[in-house]
């Protein structure tokens, strides 16, 4: 009998990586999108400041490199920085033609108004007032459900990847995923001659992070067991402004605050920023987020400030109009009174090594977006070349389907999931137990300041859990929460592991055993080959 789920491309994951890659394949080819939740679920929707992108004469392609070499802390690849930014105008162009509309300078109406983030020498981040992330993901919705060549599955959730090895087969390809159907409750198998991993970052696996949906590390989790390479998973970005309030967890105050003029403050209202950094406040975030740890715990205090009030409050609606109101929401009046915030997970740098044409290690099997390794974000991503990177990566690995399709067989069938030695749980408490254990021994022991000695604490814990999860895993059926743990707890070894074999402070990663830097600068590579492979 045929699988009820055939097609060419099966893209997993519906962010902008994901939906530009399914709005790039050519319509002869049958493509399936798979989110998790809803079709606009993931980070890109809650993206804010905007995107990075060589777009006026003033900047240059050479400025926007250089700029990104910096902030990576000597970590780049500087290939992929060149690949990237050269193709930052084609990428905002192909955008602009998908109906995202970009907010306009106010001098003339017609160029589009370019902000300041952290690490640029420039203005060049074009964006949607402080929702780039919404304008994208409503245009890239929009458009991908015009297309009659792509089926759309919402709430299925990718469980493993199909590969010829799973199957006893020759050679070395990926056909296909188990996917869990949330609202049937049931496995689906799902086969396909190209696979395109599109699952976004890992920052859950953290207490506090500014990513409110998703990011569980699915993608890097599920390629990882199939057996691809992952590099620099110990480089976890904190974004520094998160706002500090007890309703509002995970509401990011865009790094485009402080490019317009706001201001970071101690309680008692002095500035610090220049204490660390000459660029004070536009320092790079890894800079700017050590900081903040350092001054909150020298001063015993919960948070700082972040105050932009000095500016005309028809500049600061005008531009922030999303923070603004849900401030105002909150008790804070932002044209007023300065914004208390926190450092948060924000992104993950590391990820599945992936070439130019996003070609992971196995055949037929992509990865694009925050999932992927580049190298272009080297030891410190720098602000509003994530997006950028899901458009040119989405873009790159379309293009090589695209060119490769025809010499690529049909899939072959794979078994049925088997539930027949599995049963309903009866424990879920375990799960959500687990599930905090392991978010607050990671913000506590694998945070912005480490040590060897805390990240072997977190090594021990994580083993443990690694444990009592392949036991549940093994013997109940699956759900998305156990799943998403079980991503977790593989991604944030993962994170450990490679922390701990880096013997210097470099960009994201800081620790006081070894403050000062290697003269070789070298990615931590993984290979699942070389691993004593626990996972499930
Ligand atoms: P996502 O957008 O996270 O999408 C992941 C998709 O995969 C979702 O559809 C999800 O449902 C699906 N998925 C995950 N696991 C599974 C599974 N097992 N099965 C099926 N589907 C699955 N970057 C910038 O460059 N500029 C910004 O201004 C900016 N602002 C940001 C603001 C916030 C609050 C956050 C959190 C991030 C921001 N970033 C920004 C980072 C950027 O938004 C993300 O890196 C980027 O959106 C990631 O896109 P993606 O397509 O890789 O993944
Ligand atoms: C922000 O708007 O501060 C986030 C930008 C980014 O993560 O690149």
């Amino acid at each position: 009998m045929p699988q009820p789920f055939q097609h060419d491309v099966l893209i997993i994951g519906s962010g902008a990586a994901g939906l530009t890659a399914a709005l790039t394949l050519p319509a002869h080819l049958r493509v399936a999108v798979l989110s998790k939740g809803s079709l606009s679920s993931g980070s890109t929707l809650y993206a804010q400041g905007g995107i990075a992108a060589v777009l006026e004469q003033t900047d240059s392609i050479s400025d926007h490199i250089s700029d990104t070499l910096k902030a990576g802390g000597g970590l780049c690849h500087e290939d992929a920085v060149r690949f990237t930014v050269e193709h930052s105008r084609e990428a905002i162009e192909w955008l602009i033609e998908q109906g995202v509309e970009f907010t306009r300078s106010e001098d003339d109406g017609e160029h589009y108004h370019l902000t300041q983030e952290g690490g640029h020498s420039r203005r060049r981040i074009i964006h949607a007032a402080d929702a780039t992330g919404q304008a994208v993901s409503n245009a890239l919705c929009d458009r991908v459900k015009e297309r009659p060549n792509v089926e759309i599955f919402e709430h299925r959730v990718a469980v493993d990847l199909i590969t010829h090895r799973k199957l006893s087969l020759p050679g070395n390809r990926c056909v296909g995923a188990y996917v869990l159907n949330r609202q049937t409750n049931h496995v689906e198998t799902f086969g396909a001659r190209f696979v395109i991993l599109a699952t976004g970052g890992a920052s859950k696996a953290y207490l506090y992070t500014t990513n409110p949906d998703g990011a569980s590390g699915d993608g890097i989790a599920m390629a990882w067991r199939a057996g691809c390479r992952v590099a620099n998973m110990e480089f976890n970005q904190f974004h520094p402004t998160c706002l500090y309030h007890p309703q509002a967890k995970s509401f990011l105050i865009t790094e485009a605050v402080r490019g317009e003029g706001g201001l970071l403050k101690l309680p008692d209202g002095t500035r610090f920023m220049d204490r660390f950094d000459k660029r004070g406040e536009l320092a790079p975030r890894d800079v700017v987020a050590r900081a903040i740890d350092h001054e909150i715990k020298r001063l015993g205090v919960d948070h700082v400030y972040l105050d932009i009030s000095h500016k005309p409050a028809e500049f600061i609606r005008g531009h922030f109009p999303t923070i603004y109101e849900k401030c105002l929401e909150l008790g804070i009046d932002i044209t007023r009174q300065p914004i208390p915030v926190v450092p948060a997970a924000h992104y993950t740098c590391g990820g599945v090594i992936i070439d130019r044409r996003a070609h992971s290690d196995i055949n037929q099997l992509y990865v694009v977006g925050e999932a992927s390794f580049t190298g272009l974000h080297g030891a410190n991503r720098m602000a509003s070349n994530s997006l950028l990177e899901c458009f040119v990566y989405g873009r790159a690995a379309a293009n090589d389907i695209a060119k490769r399709a025809p010499d690529i067989p049909e899939a072959p069938l794979a078994p049925d999931w088997d539930e027949s030695q599995v049963r309903d749980s009866d424990e879920d408490v375990v799960i959500s137990h687990n599930w905090d254990e392991l978010r607050r021994f990671m913000w506590d022991y694998v945070g912005i300041v480490r040590t060897t000695k805390r990240l072997q604490r977190a090594k021990h814990r994580v083993d443990l859990l690694h444990q009592e999860i392949a036991e549940f895993y093994s013997n109940y059926r699956v759900s998305n929460d156990l799943l998403e743990l079980r991503n977790l707890v593989t991604v944030a070894d993962l994170m450990i592991c490679s922390a701990l074999q880096r013997r210097e402070s470099r960009g994201l990663h800081y620790t006081l055993d070894f403050p000062g830097l290697l003269n070789e600068a070298r990615d931590t590579i993984l290979t699942p080959t070389s691993w004593m492979r626990r996972t499930t």
